[in-house]
């Protein structure tokens, strides 16, 4: 089945008494053992599993074609738990324009564990040569955030399985309707689902899926149902209604951006736009051969200084000035006072998502705050 179409029906696979076309939710913590000692309707404990994320887990592993899903309680915790299931003093290659929070982790919580090089991954050869002999992990994240940096998942792909190093990629900016990293070769691809799976800014939740259930994965399952930063069945049942509209609103999220990007790209005002769908942009044609579309994420630098930039998000009135993305309301948001006086981003970038409001008000409301 297509896309759109998996989207709607893979959650609804649960036959229950009452007949419920769409899954109920369910909040039971514990389930029935049977006769035998087993447990009949599949589920024992909740933290273990359940069947709003049952139905999760089997509709994401579907749109990414993967074999197994795990969601987590939020986008870090798949960071937190990839890394946990490595061997301590194990090597990560990391992207040097890394969402900061997950960057965080490993700075300040795997530090004395694991060792770590953050790297312009759109230059493969740097990644050839950052490989060390205890390299035990690729992380990668494209559309990157919030530079927009794509990295060529395919070729990062056959480097990692020439030295049998695992690839994880952070697919969160593209949906899993954009871009399937697994279909490229990545081993794991990852989603905050708080993003555009979620698409209404009223969840918090993460979710890897992976291409074979192979031992890395077997850690990874047991650090979520034995660590148990999972989410609640409610957060579940609420992402499998979302993903139900994902292609949709994705059309939408896409569409707009471009409009905007081009918007922007020709405003005097603006000093660079960062777009995958811009012919301007550097990975250009590599977004194109890897991504169906390029979804409603864009940065882009003001003309002027760090009070000009603030000057603009401070006049806009449609969009939202707050931190996050993929919802259907437009945000935007000034990275570098968000990331802290360590961040690389330029301090004169705002980084926009791109809502699902009629473009004519999200282009006025630019226009009016750009001057
Ligand atoms: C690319 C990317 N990865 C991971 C995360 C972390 O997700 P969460 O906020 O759900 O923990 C974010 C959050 O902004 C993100 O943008």
């Amino acid at each position: 089945m297509k896309p759109e179409t998996l989207a709607i029906h893979a959650s609804n696979l649960v036959k229950t008494a009452t007949g419920d076309v769409t899954p109920p939710l369910n909040l039971s913590t514990t389930f029935f053992r049977g006769e035998d000692g087993g447990y009949p309707g599949g589920h024992m404990y909740s933290r273990v599993s359940n069947p709003n994320r049952s139905a999760l887990e089997n509709t994401v592993a579907k749109l990414e074609y993967g074999e197994d899903a795990a969601a987590f309680s939020s986008g870090n915790t798949c960071g937190l738990a990839v890394f946990q299931a490595l061997k301590p003093g194990s090597h990560i290659i990391a992207p040097d324009d890394m969402y900061w929070g997950i960057k965080k982790q490993l700075l300040t919580i795997f530090n004395e564990h694991l060792e770590f090089d953050f790297i312009d991954q759109t230059d493969l050869n740097l990644i050839q040569r950052s490989i060390k002999p205890n390299t035990q992990l690729i992380w990668i994240e494209t559309p990157s955030n919030p530079l927009l940096k794509i990295t060529d998942i395919e070729e990062i792909a056959k480097i990692a399985k020439a030295k049998n190093i695992p690839l994880v990629c952070d697919s969160t900016f593209a949906s899993p309707i954009l871009q399937n990293p697994i279909l490229l070769g990545a081993d794991i691809v990852m989603h905050s689902s708080t993003k555009y799976l979620g698409g209404h800014s009223d969840i918090l939740g993460g979710i890897l899926v992976t291409a074979k259930k192979d031992e890395l994965w077997e850690k990874i399952k047991n650090i979520q149902q034995t660590g148990g930063a999972v989410p609640s069945p409610f957060d579940c049942f609420l992402l499998t209604r979302s993903i139900k509209t994902l292609a949709y609103r994705m059309k939408g999220h896409s569409e707009n951006g471009k409009i905007v990007a081009d918007y922007l790209n020709g405003h005097p005002n603006v000093e660079a736009v960062f777009y995958p769908g811009l012919e301007s942009h550097p990975q250009h044609e590599i977004a194109k051969k890897q991504m169906k579309d390029f979804s409603g994420m864009m940065s882009f630098l003001v003309k002027g200084n760090v009070e000009t930039a603030h000057k603009v998000v401070n006049k806009v009135k449609l969009f939202a000035q707050a931190t996050s993305l993929g919802g259907v309301e437009s945000l935007i948001e000034h990275r570098y006072s968000v990331e802290g006086p360590d961040s690389k981003t330029p301090k004169n970038l705002l980084r926009i998502s791109v809502g699902l409001e009629h473009i004519d008000d999200i282009i006025a409301d630019l226009a009016q705050a750009l001057g």
